[in-house]
């Protein structure tokens, strides 16, 4: 558990400096230009490398139950995954089937993670129907017993986990109150649902049939009225995997209407596009089937890019969730039985350094704030993590900007049997990751105990998220004007014609 890392560059996300660093019990000890190091430290050779923190991927479902199957990355492989690729943190989603009670689901998530996460872990939760019982369970959950600061709601998935507008505007009203964020996944979903049926009916029954049914002006009319309504309920929100340019628009648009609006792109996103759902191998394409699609504009993955850099994205996610080819294979004769996700966790930080530093459109600070700090700032876990400090947990990754390597199923960590990342050659490799003063990765080599990692609590009222919230609330108070009763003038009783 004691730990000196030497001689390497350390990269917050406002600064850079060479320095060492001290770890002792999980935490960050000391951070001194040349510490000696004490007898019995284990010694981390740091030269030419980058000292980063650990990242933290706010969006990832782990062994999701979700259209019949169960997601392949249980909760041990997706966090090994996790690990491999530089990230220490995941944020997971507890998603109720509709009806049931969050309590109920939030214990069963906790059964699946605690004994098995290799790394600490935080939960956000989704609210999937509406009732004063609801109501009351969002605020026992956002207790710090629980540990939930952050609500997820679906504007698509018709039938399962989708949500009608009223249902999502007081949704927000009550995060609002509650303090804890908002978070959407804006697509259309009824109109999606019509589609799809077209589509069916014509004959299209292939993958290509999902990216049809889903264009990306439905995600972008869900992410504007989503943004819309978090505007009316004064409720921050946080729209979960930005697909298209036309969503991230949205997002700039209500940000510079001073709405507190957050936007993800996620891995896949910016790294490929949906030129594949046309592939002529069905479970090629099948396997890219994800929601909403990937953009079958090839230009929209250097765009997300540009947005993050721009500062009108903010931070970036995966919405890890595997299906094995198998599975996938559920859906050859109908595309909307293809169980929707793809791979992610692993793959992150190396397709964000490779698209984004190394390709000169974001800097290694903006790199560390994109993919840790501002997920630990919005999450309210700053700078327990998300940042090289003293007194911060050691959550901590050696990176080689320098090196490459290129992704494939046969050397990745997930637990399924293809990688949408096949065959990119990746600069940017996370040659240790250190878990809570822990070496988990090294080498090449998962040095994991399962059940090691912890379960982070979130509070609500993240600084971030919330702080101008009241200010805003004044000038949205009704405004009622007192007047003399009305009298209708003798003029005005003309009799009805
Ligand atoms: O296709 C996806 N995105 N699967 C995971 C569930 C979700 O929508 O986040
Ligand atoms: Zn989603
Ligand atoms: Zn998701
Ligand atoms: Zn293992």
């Amino acid at each position: 558990m004691s730990l000196l890392i030497k001689n390497g560059t350390i990269v917050n996300d406002d600064v850079m400096f060479k320095s060492d660093v001290l770890v002792v019990d999980g935490k960050i000890v000391e951070i001194s230009p040349s510490i000696n190091p004490p007898a019995g430290f284990e010694v981390v050779d740091a030269t030419d490398r980058l000292v980063i923190p650990g990242g933290i991927d706010p969006h990832t479902h782990m062994q999701l139950p979700f259209m019949g199957e169960v997601a392949k990355d249980d909760f041990h492989r997706g966090t090994e995954a996790a690990v491999a690729g530089g990230t220490t943190m995941i944020i997971d989603f507890v998603i109720p089937t509709k009806g049931e009670g969050l309590l109920t689901a939030y214990d069963r998530w906790r059964g699946w993670a605690d004994p098995k996460v290799v790394c600490d872990y935080g939960l956000s939760m989704a609210i999937t129907s509406w009732s004063p019982q609801i109501a009351s369970e969002m605020e026992i959950v956002t207790g710090q017993a629980y540990g939930i600061n952050s609500f997820k709601f679906f504007l698509a998935y018709a039938g399962v986990f989708m949500v009608r507008d009223e249902e999502f505007y007081q949704g927000m009203l009550q995060c609002a109150k509650l303090r804890a964020l908002a978070r959407v996944h804006a697509e259309n979903g009824a109109v999606i649902a019509e589609r799809c049926n077209h589509l069916l009916t014509a004959g299209v029954t292939g993958p290509e049939g999902h990216t049809q049914s889903r264009p990306e002006e439905l995600e972008a009319e869900a992410t504007f009225r989503a943004c819309t309504m978090a505007s009316q309920a004064n409720c921050p929100l946080y729209v979960v995997h930005v697909m298209s340019k036309g969503a991230a628009a949205a997002i700039a648009h209500h940000r510079k209407r001073g709405a507190v609006v957050f936007g993800e792109p996620i891995a896949a996103g910016l790294a490929t596009d949906g030129s594949h759902y046309y592939h002529e191998d069905w479970l090629h394409a099948a396997r890219y089937v994800m929601s909403p699609p990937l953009s079958r504009d090839p230009s929209t993955p250097n765009a997300l890019m540009n947005l993050l850099a721009a500062g009108e994205l903010h931070l970036t996610a995966t919405d890890n969730c595997t299906f094995d080819c198998q599975q996938k294979s559920l859906g050859k004769d109908d595309f909307t039985k293809i169980p929707n996700g793809v791979n992610g966790v692993e793959d992150r930080m190396s397709v964000v350094w490779d698209r984004g530093v190394h390709a000169g459109i974001i800097d290694p600070m903006r790199f560390v704030a994109v993919t840790s700090t501002m997920a630990a700032k919005i999450f309210n876990c700053y700078p327990q993590k998300g940042r090289i400090a003293v007194g911060s947990d050691a959550d901590i990754v050696i990176w080689n900007a320098n090196a490459t390597r290129t992704i494939s199923k046969d050397t990745h960590h997930h637990a399924v049997d293809f990688n949408i990342f096949e065959g990119m050659q990746v600069h940017g490799v996370p040659e240790t990751t250190i878990s809570r003063g822990r070496i988990v990765w090294a080498d090449g080599k998962l040095r994991t105990v399962q059940g090691a990692g912890r379960f982070i609590p979130l509070a609500p009222d993240s600084q971030i998220v919330f702080s101008s919230v009241d200010n805003r609330k004044k000038t949205m108070e009704p405004v009622r004007i007192e007047r003399a009763p009305y009298v209708p003038t003798p003029q005005e009783e003309i009799p009805d014609a």
